[in-house]
């Protein structure tokens, strides 16, 4: 399977890593051959048709900073847009930064590897919360597979939970803590009694939250986790627009105090049942969505199998990627099922 790595980040040099680790094993368990044949970043692109060596395209990103630093395959001028649109490959992944006002430039990444029959894997939530069922349909029409794992729970496979393990049975609703920032910070407000302020400054001195928290901590991180999995798991065609969302800036260390009186705690929960909504709840110190932390935790509410909780860390680099590779070696399957029927 040739690939060009779209986004050369931590997702994209984690996957890199498990790549190089483990290609005996994913050669000899599952057939599967990855080769990258184009990695792109912000300074350009590094393409070898034969598949380019990721030691060396992770040694000059650190020493370089760019991969088109490349004495033998680099390319500073070429864009990512070039790259899929004139590169031989099956898959493209797409692992850029999340932009929720236009989702540029992952859209039109995804869009353009449609538009050239290739396959897309992405990380990325911004194209999906504005524009999934739009996308669905493209993909369709030409033909070619989305896959989106890691966009939701990182590594935690909540979407394949849902999509897989429970096929046959009917969702009816979904509830979770789908933002690990924004449950440390109310985790600490709750355990060690402090603000909101203080609880975010700890968060950002320990690298959970960003300079700029506002998509976690204003609920909107959590929102676009509700429009994929609306739209993947309910076959729903919901986007950012339909969520209603509150996040947690106005949560007082008294509201949690008062909770803490009735046995509660309050978490920021994303709900899908008649329609989408993210706001700060009280729930029970019982309820498995009382996960501490940086976890997140999702309740599936099915016909016949009843309640099923999923638990897992929500972020890092190697989890997300291993989430990519799932999603690779699923279209490298699906591939070879259609080809036998
Ligand atoms: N990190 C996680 O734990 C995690 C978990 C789940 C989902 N995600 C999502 O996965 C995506 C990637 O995350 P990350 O943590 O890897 O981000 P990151 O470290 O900021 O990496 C982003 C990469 O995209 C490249 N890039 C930006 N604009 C580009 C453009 N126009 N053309 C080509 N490359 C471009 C950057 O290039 P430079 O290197 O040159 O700056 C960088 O290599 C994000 O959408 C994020 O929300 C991340």
């Amino acid at each position: 399977m040739r690939i060009i790595l779209v986004g050369f980040g931590v997702v994209g040099q984690s996957l890199a890593r498990i790549l190089l680790q483990r290609r005996s094993e994913l050669m000899r368990g599952y057939g599967f051959h990855p080769k990258v044949v184009a990695v792109v970043d912000k300074g350009g692109a590094a393409l070898d048709t034969r598949g380019l060596d990721l030691e060396e395209m992770l040694s000059l990103k650190v020493r370089e900073g760019t991969v088109a630093a490349s004495r033998e395959h680099g390319h500073p001028r070429l864009s990512a847009l070039d790259v899929i649109e004139s590169a031989e490959a099956e898959v493209v992944v797409e692992a850029t930064p999340t932009n929720i006002e236009n989702g540029e430039p992952g859209l039109s990444h995804i869009k353009t590897a449609f538009r050239t029959g290739k396959h897309v894997v992405t990380t990325n939530k911004g194209p999906l919360a504005l524009a999934l069922p739009a996308l669905t349909e493209l993909a369709e029409y030409n033909g070619v597979y989305l896959r989106f794992s890691g966009t939701v729970g990182a590594g935690t496979p909540i979407l394949d939970l849902a999509k897989k393990c429970l096929l046959g049975d009917r969702i009816i609703s979904i509830r979770g803590v789908l933002n690990g920032t924004t449950n440390y910070i109310l985790t600490e407000m709750d355990e060690e009694r402090i603000t909101f302020q203080q609880a975010l400054e700890e968060a950002q001195r320990l690298g959970y939250a960003e300079a700029d928290p506002s998509m976690d901590v204003d609920g909107l991180d959590t929102a676009c986790k509700l429009v994929i999995m609306a739209n993947w798991i309910m076959g729903e065609r919901v986007t950012l627009e339909d969520v209603e969302v509150e996040g947690i800036r106005n949560v007082t260390r008294e509201a949690l105090e008062e909770a803490s009186r009735r046995d509660c705690t309050i978490r920021l929960i994303g709900f899908i049942d008649d329609h989408l909504k993210v706001a700060p709840t009280e729930i029970s110190k019982d309820d498995p969505l009382a996960v501490k932390g940086v976890l997140n935790a999702v309740t599936f509410t099915s016909e016949f199998a009843g309640e099923e909780t999923i638990i897992g860390r929500g972020a890092g680099g190697m989890a997300t990627a291993s989430a990519v590779l799932r999603d690779l070696l699923n279209i490298k399957e699906t591939l070879s099922t259609r080809l036998m029927t």
